[in-house]
């Protein structure tokens, strides 16, 4: 009986979002403030070499790695800008990056206890007017997502390593301001 209310309680579990809602999309409006703060978002944000990209996060890419302080929690901030279509140019984006930014994907590490299974990543995919991009059931992109899923920002960044970034194999976990 003790097992099959178990059971029970996992499906209802699996079936409520685990991202997306209202604490998600204020959390994730905090931290594109705090990345227009750094002047790495919004207009005149600060560019960096633009590199050749693959699916999903675009053709040219921008990496840029930070740290941002979200009610009295500083954890390190990653901020990827995903360029298009597909045959774009470094001179291009260089030359015009609004016209070829699709979209800005973030990684923001948390407070141990927010979901220390995952590495207490916060994920969020903006447009790039710094509102949210949902997935195809209108469900806003902030937060745990793809956790427990086959697709989406966790089910593929779980392959990068125990620190769940494809780029670096440091510990974020260290990487602080002071
Ligand atoms: C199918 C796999 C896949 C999915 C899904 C995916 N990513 Fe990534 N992500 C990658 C790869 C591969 C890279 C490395 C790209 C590069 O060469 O810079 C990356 C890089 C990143 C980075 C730079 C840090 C790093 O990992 O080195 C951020 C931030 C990021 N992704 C955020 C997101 C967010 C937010 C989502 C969900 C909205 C997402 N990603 C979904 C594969 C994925």
């Amino acid at each position: 009986m003790a097992a099959a209310l178990g059971l029970a309680g996992m499906a209802i579990a699996q079936d409520a979002p685990m991202f997306g809602g209202e604490e998600d999309q204020a959390y994730a409006e905090q931290v594109w403030q705090a990345m227009v703060d750094q002047n790495l978002a919004g207009d005149g944000a600060i560019m960096s070499f633009p590199y050749p990209g693959t699916d999903p996060h675009g053709m040219m890419l921008e990496t840029f790695y930070s740290s941002a302080t979200i009610d009295g929690h500083e954890g390190a901030l990653v901020v990827k800008r995903n360029y298009g279509p597909e045959g774009v140019t470094v001179d291009q984006v260089l030359g015009s990056p609004g016209e070829h930014l699709g979209a800005v994907t973030v990684m923001f590490m948390r407070e141990a206890g927010y979901d220390d299974e995952t590495g207490n990543w916060f994920y969020a995919k903006y447009l790039p007017d710094g509102s949210l991009d949902q997935n195809p059931n209108g469900v806003a992109l902030a937060g745990l997502v793809g956790k427990n899923a086959d697709a989406g920002c966790i089910a593929c960044h779980q392959n990068a390593g125990d620190n769940y970034l494809f780029t670096t194999d440091a510990d974020m976990g260290m990487m602080m301001m002071e």
